[in-house]
Parts: C-alpha cells; structure tokens; sequence
C-alpha cells in the first residue's frame, strides 16, 4: 500500500481523498491529512465521533479517522508520506512541492496553477527532477477520454493542419482556469508558446476562494492572444458572469473541431470538407462539409473523482501526461498575460525575461 498525505482539503482536496477513497482503495491509503482552518479540522472531528461521512462541494460521501494536521511541515516530518497531493491555494503549491520532497515524498499530485510565481514554480520542478521525484499537475484534461478523442483526430491529419485555436467560457478567471486553457492548446497542438499578449478585465464578482476580500487576491476575467513556434495563434477568452463551460473552436487546413464541454451531453463535432474547388463567391460555404465521429457514442459518464483516481494511479507507475515542465510552460503564459495587460497590452516573448519570472500573481 503506498502511504499518502492531502494538503489542503477544501473542494479539490476533498476531491483527491474521494479518488482515493472510491477508486484506489486497494493501492493508496491516506494515512494523514492536513489543513490551516479550525473549522474544518474541528468537522472532521465532529463527524468521526458521529461515525459519520462528510462532503466538501460536491456529493460524494467521505469517511476518514485518520490525523488532520494544521501544518503541512508536521504532517511531512511525522508522517513521511510516499505520495503527497496538494490543494491548498496557488500561493503555496511550489513551497509544499519543495518541502515533500525533502521530506522524502516519491510521488507528489499538485493542483493547477503549479504556483503564482514562475520562479518558485521553476524551484520545486528543479526539487523534483533533482531527487527522481515524480510530479503530476492536474490539468485533467490531459486525462479525460473525450479530449483524448480529441486529441488523436488532430493528430491523425484528418482535418489537416492546425490553423488556430479559439477557447471562451463563462464564469471564470484567468489565473484560476487560465493554465486549463492553454494547457489544452500546448497538448493539442503539441507546441511552444513564443508569444502572449494579455488584457484583463474590471474584476466585478466577488472571488469565491476571498469572499470578503481579506487575502486581497487579483483574479480578473480577461483575454489571451497566444502565437506557437509552429505559427499557431489562439485566443483564450475568460468571461466573468455566468458560468458557461469552455467551448473550443479548432480551424484546421480541412475542416474544423467544435467542442462544447458539459459532461457526456456535451457537443463534441468535427466537420471535413475533403476537396474544395476553386472558391467562387460564397458557393463553397454552403457545400455541405462531412461530420466526422470525434469518439464512441457510448462512453460512459465519469465524474471528476474517477479522472484524478486514473491521474494518481498512473503517476504512481511513475509517468505522467501532466509534467511539472507542462505546469509551468501553462503558467508562465498566463503570468505573461498578466505582465502584457500591466504594460499597455504589449506582446511579450516567451520565455520570459529572467525578472519577470520573480513577479506574484495574486491569483489563487
Ligand atoms: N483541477 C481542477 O479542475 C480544480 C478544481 C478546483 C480547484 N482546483 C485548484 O485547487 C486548489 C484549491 O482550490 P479549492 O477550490 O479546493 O479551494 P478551497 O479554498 O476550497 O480549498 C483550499 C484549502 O486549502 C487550505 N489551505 C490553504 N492554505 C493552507 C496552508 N498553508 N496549510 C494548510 N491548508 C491550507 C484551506 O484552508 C482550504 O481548506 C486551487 O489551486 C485551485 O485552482 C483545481
């Protein structure tokens, strides 16, 4: 049994333990938890005397008797877990990455953003890669079969070549889903960023994770347009207002790809138009183009747990689609947005310069 530790347990923590829980009960066993907030420590208490389950936002039922701690630095020193996962805020994934791993972690699942700092971000990859330490980030698209679909109908050139890239969602901000986003675009198009330019938004909802405004985060909706070595560009548009989940539009040479993510009724298409002649007025738009089937009718529902269960089982047989390298090439296109928007909208290289790696983003 691999002996595990869940930093920080409020949703997506909640979330990990409940993979475990549900999906890898005969591999991983949680033998501590850990989190800064009383009231959450003292529930847990509460329901253990009660012998009963509890949930953090979402519905699935957890039982756990194990320790809770209220330091991250404790639990690692008592406990030395083999794999550690992480979901406490961006502010301190980097810092608890390093720490486990000098700890003696082998296995770490952090979630996304990998950090709010390129260069604390760049430090506990380094921690990782130095100690043969296996990082995940959960980006979980990389994961989750329908992308995957996706995915392999790219690269098998039946729409031909990538043009470029269009992603909106509703509801939502650009650190908190940002690296989703442009993560999607980097495994779809198996390309390097070498241009951002960003614009932010007027922050007009309240931050979920800062309710009354005492941690002083800055998370804006806001746009991204992103140019790729291979001549690539995508925008990335993050509304704030009503949640809509992430449409993706994919222009290639022959055809195109339309995603629109809600669980398994989402709209999932790929047209072809297999020759075109000569384009005459407006004739050929109204051709009709071919539906191509992006994946099995058939694929069952999976809930968020299942796909973080599939992500740490197979960051415990020591690979991983979602590198601590993925992380932060995602976040430093979404630090870089946020420096563009500061500078008058400016494009900015990427890499970016070796000062503009030490900026804090406080998104979280
Ligand atoms: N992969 C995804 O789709 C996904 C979904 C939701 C959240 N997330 C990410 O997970 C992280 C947490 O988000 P959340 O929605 O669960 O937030 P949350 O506020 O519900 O939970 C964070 C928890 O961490 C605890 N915490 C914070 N700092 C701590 C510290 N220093 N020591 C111990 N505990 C600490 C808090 O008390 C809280 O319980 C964020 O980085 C977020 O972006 C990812």
């Amino acid at each position: 049994m691999v002996r595990a530790a869940i930093i920080g347990v409020g949703g997506a923590g909640s979330l990990h333990l409940a993979a475990i829980q549900q999906h890898l009960s005969g591999l991983v066993q949680v033998v501590a938890i850990c989190d800064q907030n009383p009231d959450f420590r003292r529930m847990v208490e509460e329901r253990r005397k009660k012998n009963e389950p509890w949930s953090m936002g979402h519905s699935i039922p957890i039982s756990y008797s194990g320790p809770v701690y209220e330091s991250w630095m404790k639990l690692l020193a008592e406990e030395k877990p083999e794999l550690v996962t992480i979901a406490t805020n961006s502010d301190t994934h980097a810092q608890i990455i390093t720490d486990a791993v000098r700890a003696g972690a082998k296995f770490i699942f952090c979630e996304k953003p990998i950090s709010n700092c390129l260069r604390d971000a760049d430090e506990a990859v380094a921690s990782c890669k130095s100690h043969g330490v296996v990082l995940a980030v959960h980006h979980e698209r990389r994961w989750e079969d329908r992308h995957e679909y996706a995915k392999r109908l790219l690269q098998s050139g039946r729409l031909g070549d990538i043009r470029c890239v269009s992603i909106v969602c509703g509801g939502a901000r650009m650190g908190d889903i940002g690296t989703h986003m442009v993560d999607w675009i980097r495994d779809m198009t198996g390309g390097e960023f070498v241009r951002v330019t960003g614009f932010l938004e007027p922050v007009t909802e309240p931050n979920p994770r800062d309710q009354d405004g005492s941690r002083r985060l800055y998370d804006p909706p806001g746009y991204m347009l992103l140019e790729m070595n291979s001549g690539i560009k995508a925008t990335v548009s993050i509304q704030g207002g009503v949640a809509t989940t992430p449409a993706y539009f994919v222009q290639c040479t022959r055809g195109h790809l339309f995603i629109q993510e809600w669980k398994a009724s989402g709209f999932w298409r790929a047209f072809v138009r297999e020759e075109q002649g000569p384009l005459i007025g407006t004739k050929e738009y109204y051709a009709e183009l071919k539906q191509v089937d992006v994946w099995p009718a058939d694929l069952p529902e999976r809930n968020n747990a299942y796909w973080a269960a599939v992500a740490i089982r197979e960051l415990l047989s020591g690979k991983t689609r979602s590198s601590g390298h993925d992380a932060r090439q995602a976040y430093e296109a979404v630090a870089g947005a946020f420096l563009s928007h500061y500078r008058g909208n400016m494009p900015l290289r990427l890499p970016l310069q070796p000062e503009d790696r030490t900026r804090v983003q406080r998104h979280a």
